[in-house]
């Protein structure tokens, strides 16, 4: 708060609410940064996402909470829940995108409403899973309320450990050879429109569906599920060896946990 480099300004008005958007890591509390703890204990309101009526990540964010406050800190906590619409046909490119467009206002409408809370002098900290440079919108959608008839507040940014650097530290590996690019993609994506031309990393993120079974034998995986949280699962090798092992290890980690976080590393 104190570096401007740091703030974006509003609007370009005078500012006296703060926002702070702090990446909490992907669920190790040992991943939660210097910089994470302090914004969070010097917060004054912090703000709560959920999806749905049973966020799975709302046990976990708590507890990350938990190992994060001080005793003295006594934030007001705010918990609002965005669902995902679903849109006409959602199986279906368009279906998708008009459910992303739907969520997106549903949370444009939120955020405005939790800002709008923040008295003149006031900080809030919206937490982001990971960090909110990948794969998160929280940041869009600030971007879009500047422009909003709104009190006027200042955005900062505390990055966080993204699920990815979780994903390469368990492995001990680096994302991609010297000299060499790595492509961040999504599991529909990659299914949809095949391997990205060119590339030799491919990160898949947010896979809920059976990508890899379309994939190159010869390629090599690095695959995560729930890294950092109860019930992490690592395995790697040549995905034609390791397919099986990964769906079998998908299927039991939906069966015990009831959900799903997966993410993984293919390399050429
Ligand atoms: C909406 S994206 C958010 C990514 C987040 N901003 C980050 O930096 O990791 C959610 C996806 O992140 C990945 N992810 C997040 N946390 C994870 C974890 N603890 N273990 C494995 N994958 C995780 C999964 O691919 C999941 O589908």
């Amino acid at each position: 708060m104190d570096d401007p480099e740091a703030v974006l300004e509003s609007g370009g008005r005078q500012s006296t609410r703060r926002v702070l958007v702090v990446g909490v890591g992907s669920g190790d509390p040992d991943h939660l940064t210097v910089g994470a703890v302090r914004a969070l204990n010097r917060a004054d309101v912090l703000f709560l996402m959920e999806k749905g009526d049973e966020d799975p990540l709302a046990v976990h964010r708590l507890r990350l909470l938990e190992s994060a406050l001080e005793p003295g800190a006594r934030p007001r906590v705010v918990t609002r829940r965005v669902d995902r619409v679903a849109g006409p046909s959602p199986g279906s490119a368009t279906g998708y995108e008009a459910d992303r467009r739907a969520w997106r206002a549903r949370r444009i409408a939120v955020y405005a409403d939790l800002i709008a809370q923040l008295a003149p002098g006031e900080t809030g900290a919206f937490l982001v899973w990971g960090d909110p440079s990948l794969f998160d919108g929280t940041l869009a959608v600030l971007d879009e309320l500047v422009s909003r008839d709104l009190p006027a507040f200042t955005v900062e940014v505390l990055p966080g450990v993204t699920s990815v650097a979780a994903l390469a530290a368990r492995h001990g590996t680096s994302l991609h050879d010297v000299g060499e690019s790595v492509t961040f993609t999504t599991g529909r994506r990659l299914r949809d429109e095949g391997w990205p031309s060119g590339a030799t990393s491919v990160v898949v993120m947010a896979d809920a569906g059976d990508t890899l079974a379309g994939l190159d034998d010869d390629l090599r995986v690095w695959w995560g599920a729930f890294l950092g949280l109860p019930g992490e699962r690592v395995l790697h090798g040549r995905l034609g060896d390791c397919r099986d092992d990964i769906a079998r290890a998908r299927l039991e980690c939906r069966v015990a946990e009831g959900w799903l976080f997966d993410t993984y590393l293919l390399r050429r």
